[in-house]
């Protein structure tokens, strides 16, 4: 199950990305907003990176204007690793050498069809382990102090 959540911001592209997810029989699960009305993005974040740390879902997308405030504030939640990102290479090597767990993009940055091949990337590469499991370590080391 894929964790999906957007502010008012992102309320457009998580439809785009939703409708994507569903041409490819992939399973989601919508935390809202669920109207193009001003929401607070903290709120989406915090339950889409919940949703992840619970085991409930297994990867989230998340959308806000820029991608960064929402971003910021999934971040906030320990074990999660969540990438803003507005290019491909970033969304594919997010997975292969940060382990992302959320990938965050902006409404007002991206449009739909480079955000959901961003989302392929993220949702089909995976973590390359090895070194990159040191660093890895090392973030949540810095979480844990
Ligand atoms: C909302 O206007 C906007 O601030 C929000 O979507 C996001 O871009 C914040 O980082």
């Amino acid at each position: 199950m894929i964790a999906i959540g957007a502010d008012h911001g992102g309320y457009e592209l998580k439809e785009s990305i939703k409708k994507h997810l569903e041409d490819k029989g992939i399973e989601y699960k919508d935390f809202g907003t669920f109207t193009g009305e001003a929401v607070d993005y903290p709120i989406i974040a915090k339950q889409v990176a919940a949703s992840i740390i619970s085991g409930e879902c297994i990867r989230g997308i998340l959308c806000c204007g820029t991608g960064v405030g929402i971003s910021i504030a999934a971040n906030k939640v320990k074990g999660i690793r969540c990438a803003c990102c507005s290019d491909y290479f970033s969304a594919y090597y997010t997975r292969l050498h940060n382990d992302a767990n959320i990938l965050a993009m902006g409404g007002r940055v991206v449009g739909p069809g480079l955000a959901c091949m961003m989302v392929d990337a993220f949702l089909e590469t995976k973590f390359e382990g090895g070194r990159h499991s040191r660093r890895v370590n090392m973030i949540h080391d810095i979480e844990n102090s």
